[in-house]
């Protein structure tokens, strides 16, 4: 069995002195992996995405069962900003913002070409790499080439395609060039089986399919649904480890205690700072909040961990000033000299995550679209006293835990507001039989198990 992602398990980090030092990377196809083990004998296939990891190729350090592909620097660059994140992602999550916006242009062309490059070094690696009949499971937008490539090179290979993203509807997805749009789709149709997290996304794939290649799904490719949930005995194990425990001692010194000496509550959020995330309607909610609700005024704080993401990109540096701005725009206007209205941390921590994941009394999770959110998920599951999820109905986790959220519609900031109230306002009994509905949901698909039915599915 191989895997095929840009981002892979390991990365290498590289010192003054020169030397290596390796981090294992997390989320869920990582733990799904690593908890089949081994013994399956998987062989992952990724991309080298920093100075250390392509050094680690030249030098021919490794782990056992990952290929690192040193793929040259523009023609990543080109393949990975360009293409995947500022016109595919930004296609599925609907990001785009006109008038200016997106541009079709000789310089897209020629990043294409870069991100057709890109995959068929893919392509190539695996196909040299697969034994006779394996199973080759293909992850998201940055590879939608590779199965027909790899199709075409190895006609005996079993290949499934993964989209961990949500999938645009025809209207939008149509503003890709025709030629571009019918090879995104026709590259996935290259695989036996095309999966999704939600019904909601496969059910847009295959209408891709036929407003732009005609009716009917030319290849035969099966589609399948595999809702990812989160990782249970891995999430409560980490999350009462001692680096946790410190980092409660500070957020809670962070949010404080009410004039009439009572714990604050808080409204926490965790999220790559990411522009289908939605932060900055969030802390516009939370600000109306206090506008409208003045009695939660020093009784409640926000605390946002927003943090960096694909800061190579102009519009990710300028959305990340953008939440730092409109964070401090509220603590100055409602701040006083004891409370801080919203605690933003910017710089990547797990364990602080987990810490806030326990002191949640609610949870913001308002994308614009999600292919799943897993923090909608991983909340509930690590939360001490239980927590309130306020939930966009645009994640695809809305299909599995919208019953037990309170949901909103992401662009209304008004009601995004009255949703924060109502949830800060919920009984503890209510608030804590929703978190048991919501745990049983979130855990149903443990990673292990998303994998292994993909794989299965693969062989039927
Ligand atoms: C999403 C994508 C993943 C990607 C991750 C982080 O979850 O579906 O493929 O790895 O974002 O983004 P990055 O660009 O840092 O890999």
């Amino acid at each position: 069995m191989l895997v095929a992602s840009n981002r892979g398990p390991v990365s290498y980090t590289l010192d003054e002195t020169g030397e290596l030092a390796p981090k294992r990377g997390g989320g869920g196809l990582v733990s799904g992996l690593s908890a089949i083990g081994p013994e399956a004998g998987a062989m992952w296939v990724c991309s080298a995405l920093s100075d250390g990891d392509r050094e680690a190729v030249r030098r021919g350090v490794g782990e056992p069962g990952v290929r690192m592909l040193d793929i040259d620097a523009d023609t990543h660059a080109d393949a990975y900003n360009g293409i995947a994140n500022s016109v595919l992602w930004f296609v599925h999550h609907m990001l785009y913002q006109t008038p200016l916006e997106p541009v079709f242009d000789a310089e897209f062309r020629r990043q294409w070409a870069s991100y057709e490059a890109y995959n068929r070094a893919f392509a190539v690696a695996l196909a040299e790499e697969a034994a006779q009949g394996a199973a080759v499971l293909v992850q998201d937008y940055h590879l939608v080439l590779v199965p027909r490539m790899l199709r075409e090179l190895r006609p005996d290979l079993r290949i499934g395609h993964f989209s961990h993203t949500p999938w645009a509807p025809p209207e939008y997805f149509r503003m890709l060039p025709d030629d571009i749009a019918a090879k995104v789709l026709s590259g996935i149709l290259g695989a036996d089986r095309a999966a999704f997290l939600t019904q909601r996304w496969a059910d847009a794939f295959t209408d891709c399919c036929h407003a732009v290649l005609g009716p009917g799904i030319p290849s035969g490719t099966r589609i399948g649904v595999h809702g990812l949930g989160a990782d249970a005995d891995f999430l409560r194990a980490r999350a009462h480890e001692s680096d946790v425990d410190e980092r409660i001692g500070s957020l809670r010194e962070q949010i404080g205690t009410a004039p009439d000496g009572s714990p604050r509550r808080s409204i926490v959020r965790v999220d790559r700072t990411e522009l289908s995330k939605n932060i900055v309607r969030g802390l516009l909610a939370y600000g109306q909040l206090l506008e409208d609700e003045p009695s939660w005024r020093e009784r409640v704080v926000h605390v946002a961990l927003a943090y960096p993401s694909r800061q190579d990109l102009k519009v990710y540096r300028d959305y990340m000033d953008e939440v730092g701005r409109v964070a401090s725009e509220i603590n100055s206007r409602y701040g006083t000299a004891d409370w801080t209205p919203v605690v933003l941390h910017l710089k990547d921590d797990f364990a602080r995550s987990l810490a806030a994941y326990r002191v949640a009394d609610v949870a913001l999770v308002n994308p614009i679209r999600d292919g799943m959110n897993l923090v909608a998920k991983e909340v509930p599951v690590v939360s001490d006293e239980g927590c309130v999820l306020v939930l966009s109905r645009e994640a695809g986790a809305h299909e599995e835990l919208g019953d037990d959220a309170v949901v909103v519609n992401p662009y209304d900031i008004s009601g995004t507001a009255r949703a924060l109230h109502e949830a800060l306002s919920m009984s503890p009994g209510e608030r804590a039989e929703r978190t048991k509905r919501l745990t049983a949901g979130a855990t149903a698909l443990p990673p292990t198990r998303w994998f292994l039915d993909q794989l299965h599915a693969l062989d039927d």
